[in-house]
């Protein structure tokens, strides 16, 4: 085997799961991403393939700041070097802060992925690294399908916006480490709801990959019981 294939062949990819949240808009109870799925909790959903993917040589967990102290019954016997929990923040972007701050050095391509999108497949995270190893950042996207109405008070519609053109971002995003780090160091305390947005701001070049419409992200009680049908389908 040639040098440049065994080089090849090395795990490089680290995973930051962002599953601090209080899922507020979930309603109350246990925090969503802890919450069962047919059965299955959605945080261990969510691991479970980037766990499978021989790419992928850390996982980074950040979980609320009792979880990761304690973890669940069901995550704690998984938990070792590639699969590890920090406490995560404030906001989301500090909880990939600190997931980053965590995640093995050797790992030069990341992937950031929201614990609440239980049903990521491997095709979307393949496009995503493919993607991300070409020196850019990767976004799993799906193009808009809905018409798009404006309202400024929820009800009056004062107009219908094109929707050529229009992406939703979904997790995975990936990115060359460098780039991801850079990006987070240039956006000091700022939140945003995606890391591509902080790469962008930070001049980076994006690109978007074919995502899934089937990779819901779990916000509301109405998307628990969505979540349930495609787990049993
Ligand atoms: N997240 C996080 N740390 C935070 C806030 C959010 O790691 N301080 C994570 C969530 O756990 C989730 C992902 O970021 O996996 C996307 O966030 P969202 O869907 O908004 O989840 P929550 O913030 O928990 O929900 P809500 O906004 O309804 O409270
Ligand atoms: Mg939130």
């Amino acid at each position: 085997m040639s040098p440049i294939s065994v080089a090849a062949s090395q795990p490089d990819v680290g995973v930051l799961l962002p599953a601090a949240g209080q899922g507020e808009r979930a309603g109350s109870g246990l925090p969503k991403q802890f919450r069962p799925i047919a059965g299955v909790p959605m945080l261990l959903r969510a691991i479970r393939p980037f766990a499978a993917h021989p790419r992928v040589r850390a996982i980074v967990a950040a979980l609320p700041a009792d979880a990761a102290h304690a973890a669940p019954t069901w995550l704690a016997p998984l938990l070792g070097e590639r699969l590890r929990v920090v406490p995560g923040g404030s906001t989301r972007a500090a909880s990939v802060r600190a997931a980053l701050a965590a995640l093995d050095p050797a790992c030069t391509i990341v992937l950031v992925h929201d614990a609440a999108r239980p049903f990521v497949e491997r095709e979307e995270i393949d496009a995503v690294i493919a993607a991300a190893e070409q020196g850019t950042g990767a976004v799993a996207a799906v193009p808009v399908s809905d018409t798009l109405k404006r309202s400024a008070d929820g009800r009056r519609v004062s107009g219908t916006e094109p929707r050529a053109g229009l992406w939703r971002a979904l997790t995975p995003q990936g990115f060359p480490r460098r780039l991801l780090e850079d990006a987070y160091r240039a956006a000091g305390d700022l939140d945003a709801t995606d890391d591509a947005a902080l790469v962008e701001a930070a001049g980076g070049v994006v690109v978007l990959v074919p995502g899934r419409t089937t990779n819901i992200k779990v916000t509301t009680p109405d998307d628990f019981a969505v979540a349930e049908a495609l787990a049993t389908t």
